[in-house]
């Protein structure tokens, strides 16, 4: 037999799109249901989900509207931004109406659209969240990553941001600003939103404010910038995070009024591309949106949940030797390992890919490295996102106390214990 033709088409790739590997995120949490599958017990503090379920209300809602089938207009259903924009109005104080929302199929992509109609460079501290920098890539812009310090809890410094501006001082820019940070689950103060909206202002630079885990603040005190840069702030927001719906797939990004050409041209591409939201979601979100006394407790309860583990963690982590603080919101955590170099230099671990690499290999504790969200490649740095227990029966329990006290760590060990677990086995893995 002669050798077979080859009739496929060769492989002709997008330039920018070459090499490009698959979301660090999405890639572990492929490995490790790979390892699971291999009848391995896998500890899952890589993939960054809310453990969460949906509030019922919103559940509710989607299923009385179930029937809805018909395309949404490209921009958003109305009732819907006209409820995003009220939202920002009671939680912000800030003025922007229907006209001045967008919605989208997530806010990744409603990024990704920014990043493509917006013609200039894109700025962001590190460590930063893992998809905004490839975006970038995918479409061919520039990316400075702006350097941050463990000691000042990995924040953007107006400093920073100056630094940056200094020739060539009004190049157009977007900044992305996330706060409560992934990985770090830091905040910052209205001091320090402040002075970086001060720079942001002086330079016209586009910020992007990505507040996604606001509502997961742990106290309950999120504050945007968009409070002290209106003109150039653009809020992105959504459902995946404190409503526990990544799976929905909502987005929000809501404009001031100055800025609606580019809100328009986001929406051109949009309806030539994904078209418009999901109906149902859409309809649901509406109730997501309007807040009252069920949605409150559903927060209070994942917000205590969430600060009290993290607080139970991060003692346990600095008893073991490792550099880290005690996070303002969302459920990450970014630990530094490198007061352990000789330690894990001994284990043959020079890098934060070799530390997640190893732990996994080792114990079945899965984070992802420091490196995925810009740091250099041989710094001991990792996020850690403590999310692997059932978040269904920890807020149904949560909802029974009577005081918050009783979420305790007797509380955390019965209804989180698989996190608290996972801890426990990295700590002693570092001995
Ligand atoms: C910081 C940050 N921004 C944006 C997103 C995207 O969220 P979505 O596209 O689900 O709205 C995520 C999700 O992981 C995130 O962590």
């Amino acid at each position: 037999m002669g050798k077979q033709k080859n009739n496929s088409p060769d492989i002709h790739l997008n330039l920018n799109v070459r090499g490009l590997p698959l979301s660090a995120t999405l890639a572990i949490n492929e490995k490790c249901n790979q390892l699971r599958k291999q009848g391995r017990q896998v500890y899952k503090l890589g993939l960054g989900q809310s453990p969460f379920p949906v509030p019922q209300p919103v559940v509710d809602e989607l299923k009385v509207n179930a029937h809805q089938k018909d395309y949404q207009a490209v921009k958003g259903l109305f009732q819907l931004r006209e409820m995003v924009a009220d939202y920002y109005r009671r939680s912000q104080g800030i003025n922007h109406s229907a006209e001045d929302v967008l919605i989208g199929p997530g806010s990744k992509e409603l990024m990704f659209l920014l990043q493509l109609v917006y013609y200039g460079d894109l700025i962001i501290p590190t460590p930063s969240w893992v998809s905004y920098a490839p975006q970038a890539h995918i479409i061919g812009r520039h990316v400075r990553w702006l350097p941050t310090q463990r000691e000042n809890n990995w924040k953007l410094t107006a400093q920073e941001l100056v630094a940056q501006c200094k020739h060539d001082p009004l190049k157009p820019r977007i900044v992305i600003l996330n706060y409560p940070s992934n990985p770090s689950g830091m905040s910052y103060s209205a001091d320090e939103l402040k002075a970086i909206a001060k720079v942001a202002m002086k330079h016209k630079m586009i910020l992007l404010s990505d507040e996604i885990y606001g509502e997961l603040h742990h106290r309950g005190k999120h504050i945007s910038i968009a409070r002290f840069y209106p003109e150039g702030t653009i809020i992105s927001g959504g459902l995946s995070k404190w409503c526990g719906a990544g799976g929905w797939r909502l987005g929000t990004f809501t404009f001031p009024p100055s800025l609606r050409w580019l809100l328009d041209a986001m929406a051109s591409v949009a309806s030539e591309t994904f078209t418009a939201t999901s109906a149902p979601i859409q309809y649901a979100a509406v109730r997501s949106f309007k807040g009252g006394i069920k949605i409150e407790n559903y927060l209070w309860n994942c917000r205590i949940i969430l600060r009290r583990l993290a607080r139970n963690i991060v003692a346990k982590l600095k008893e073991a030797g490792v550099a880290v603080s005690e996070p303002d919101g969302a459920f990450y955590l970014f630990p530094d390992f490198s007061p352990l170099r000789e330690k894990l230099n001994k284990k043959k671990i020079n890098s934060s890919l070799e530390l997640a690499d190893k732990l996994l290999e080792e114990t079945g504790v899965a984070i992802l490295p420091g490196v995925s969200f810009g740091r250099p490649e041989n710094e001991l740095t990792a996020r850690l996102a403590y999310v692997d227990f059932d978040g269904v029966r920890a807020i149904s329990a949560a909802d029974q106390v009577k005081s918050e006290k009783e979420i305790n760590d007797e509380f955390l060990e019965t209804y989180c214990g698989n996190t608290l677990t996972a801890i426990d086995i990295l700590c002693k893995w570092l001995k």
